[in-house]
């Protein structure tokens, strides 16, 4: 406030100004935001949604590609290799995953209770696993090793313990273990 009483018109220009400026403010910040959802975009190689499949969540576990059995990483004939998995309150299933290294890898994965989501290390394996949805990506990792794979989706209490291994494997060693065929994890029985 100013002690002496502005001119005529005074007011009128200095509200006009100031919007102008905040005009200028806002467009720059949805400008910055934008020029980081592309570099982002690009950088981390982000892959959108290609399509939607749903899967009934009431029968997940009971029958269809999910069951306990079928969870895991599979070589299939044709030399694919697919690892399929379910996250709910809070874990994963299996809590350990095998993959070959410079080999593509499809991952195919639901959740049952709450919205969960994954990433793998500092991979662009990156997804969120939504009840009654089908998410899946096909990734390559090139460092051998374990990964860690956090679920990056709050999702209740128990968010923050709720994680993964991704052990990295040599192709060859993969294709040694993957041969008879069985749902590969590396989870301690
Ligand atoms: Cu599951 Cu956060």
């Amino acid at each position: 406030m100013r002690a002496a009483a502005p001119p005529e018109g005074a007011s009128e220009a200095t509200a006009a100004a100031a919007e102008r400026r905040w005009a200028f403010i806002v467009a720059g910040i949805i400008a910055l935001l934008l020029a980081m959802m592309v570099f982002t975009g690009l950088h981390w190689a982000a892959m959108p949604p290609s399509r939607v499949e749903t899967i009934d969540v009431n029968t997940v576990h009971l029958r269809g590609e999910f069951v306990e059995s079928n969870l895991g990483t599979a070589l299939g004939p044709d030399g694919k290799v697919t690892v399929r998995l379910i996250a709910q309150q809070y874990s994963f299933s299996p809590q350990c995953i095998v993959v070959p290294a410079e080999m593509p890898v499809t991952f195919r994965g639901t959740a049952t209770d709450a919205i969960h989501g994954f990433i793998v290390g500092k991979t662009n394996a990156n997804t969120m696993l939504i009840p009654g949805f089908v998410a899946t990506f096909t990734t390559r990792f090139s460092k051998t090793g374990e990964q860690l794979m956090p679920c990056h989706e709050y999702c209740g209490t128990g968010h923050e313990a709720m994680w993964a291994r991704v052990q990295v494997l040599p192709p060859a060693e993969f294709l040694e273990k993957a041969r008879d065929g069985e749902r590969l994890t590396c989870v301690s029985r």
